[in-house]
């Protein structure tokens, strides 16, 4: 299979088809066998979405008229050559015959001497990449540059986060090992890592396959984003106490609750194919649920037992906090859908709370960094609900702000945001 041609798929996939990149990349991995050739997969196809509108202006500068229709995919492999030249190591000259015979291989004989002619001359030129505009400066969509903008002095920063390799992180298994029992088996097999901030995180210098990690078959340990393991440990659940995670899939949250507390669990989700992993990390980890397939905006369709002591509503959002790992979102979302995802966390949250039982928590998350889907959604829901008070989290670097934003890079983690909502006693 030409590597290239898998690389042209998939970007073709994601901004022709609106499918995700974590659904059309692994599409293209599994055709490939070699692990250095996936990871070049991966590297070309989020180049592309990190850099997307310096491509496009790049290709477009080079070509007589734009290709359209079913030639749109030899655009994509286009995008594919130029971040080849412009971002990677690969030698020019391999990068260009290549992608020309990548063309061939997707059956456009036709244009093959288009794409060597336009890779050829960009390569002559190498030309700065336009920065005429924000959009091109920043390879960022319009609608959120305004928005970043309206929300966040340091706006710039936030964006130049996003760009940034993700680390890996793990979750510690405290019913397995301590964190520093597993840090040291980390060491032991020569993978440098520190400690995070919350108390099972684990940090690692270089991403390394989970088959490389001791025990990991085994559950000793998970892969889950620093920001994301603050959820189980600031909602606290406690022994024998009866609690729901209403977004649930594909799991990560709902374990680590698990693993911190013997507590009895519904894990929820409007998704049943994502909840089959919520199923999977369970098994691996060995741990109890009861993993129901319902809409957490309807609880009475498919729960009839006593309210709950504490709520986890990790709630489905832009996933802007979470761009350095999922570029592809900046091309995926509009504008328009931040006011729909707004709308729909509020009838979650608002239904949640009724099986909330008096005294119990309910923590409220996104991997969002718009206030529209954090603050803004949390003050409106305290302004209407007369039994609902704010506790502030220890971490709030601002004790009156409503809930903790975390903005991507920030100590390493993720972008996300968590407000803890006490309701009051009878
Ligand atoms: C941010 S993800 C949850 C991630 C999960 N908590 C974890 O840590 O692995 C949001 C989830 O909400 C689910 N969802 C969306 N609308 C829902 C609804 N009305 N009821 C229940 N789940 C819903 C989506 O299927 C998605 O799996």
């Amino acid at each position: 299979m030409n590597l290239r041609a898998l690389a042209a798929k998939a970007v073709f996939d994601v901004l022709e088809r609106g499918v995700s990149l974590s659904v059309a990349l692994p599409e293209q991995q599994k055709l490939l066998s070699d692990g250095k050739d996936k990871a070049l997969l991966a590297e070309l196809c989020y180049g592309v979405m990190r850099f997307l509108p310096q491509l496009d202006h790049c290709v477009s500068q080079f070509m007589s008229k734009p290709l359209k229709g079913k030639q749109r995919i030899v655009h994509q492999l286009l995008l594919v050559g130029v971040y080849q030249l412009y971002f990677t190591r690969v030698p020019a000259h391999a990068a260009i015959s290549e992608t020309a015979e990548a063309c061939r291989k997707l059956k456009f004989e036709g244009l093959v001497k288009v794409v060597n002619g336009v890779l050829r001359n960009i390569q002559r030129q190498i030309p700065a990449l336009a920065e005429s505009n924000d959009t091109l400066k920043y390879n960022y969509p319009g609608w959120l540059l305004k928005r970043l903008k309206a929300a966040y002095e340091q706006w710039p920063q936030i964006v130049e986060a996003s760009h940034q390799r993700p680390p890996m992180w793990l979750r510690n298994n405290r019913r397995q090992q301590s964190r520093d029992q597993y840090i040291a088996k980390l060491v032991a097999a020569e993978i440098n890592c520190r400690p995070g901030l919350s108390d099972d995180a684990i940090e690692l210098e270089f991403a390394t396959d989970v088959s490389r990690l001791p025990g990991f078959a085994e559950g000793a340990v998970s892969v889950q984003d620093g920001a994301a393991q603050w959820a189980a440990t600031l909602l606290a659940p406690q022994d024998g106490e009866l609690v729901l995670d209403a977004c649930a899939a594909p799991g990560g949250k709902s374990c680590h609750l698990l693993e911190l507390a013997d507590i009895q669990l519904l894990a929820v989700d409007a998704d049943s194919k994502r909840l089959e992993r919520v199923q999977q990390n369970l098994d691996r980890l060995a741990l109890n649920a009861k993993v129901i397939h319902g809409d957490a905006a309807n609880i009475d369709s498919w729960w009839s037992g006593e309210r709950f002591d504490r709520i986890l509503l990790d709630a489905p959002c832009s996933a802007t906090g979470v761009i350095r790992r999922h570029p592809d979102i900046k091309w995926l979302r509009k504008d328009s859908d931040i006011q729909e995802l707004a709308e729909l966390q509020k009838q979650i949250l608002d239904h949640c709370w009724q099986w909330l039982k008096p005294g119990g928590t309910l923590l409220y998350a996104t991997c969002s960094i718009l206030p529209d889907e954090n603050s803004n959604q949390v003050a409106a829901f305290l302004a209407r609900t007369p039994d609902a008070r704010l506790d502030a989290l220890p971490q709030q670097a601002d004790p009156l702000a409503i809930g903790w934003q975390i903005l991507p890079g920030q100590d390493g983690m993720d972008g996300f945001f968590y407000a803890r909502l006490k309701k009051a006693t009878l």
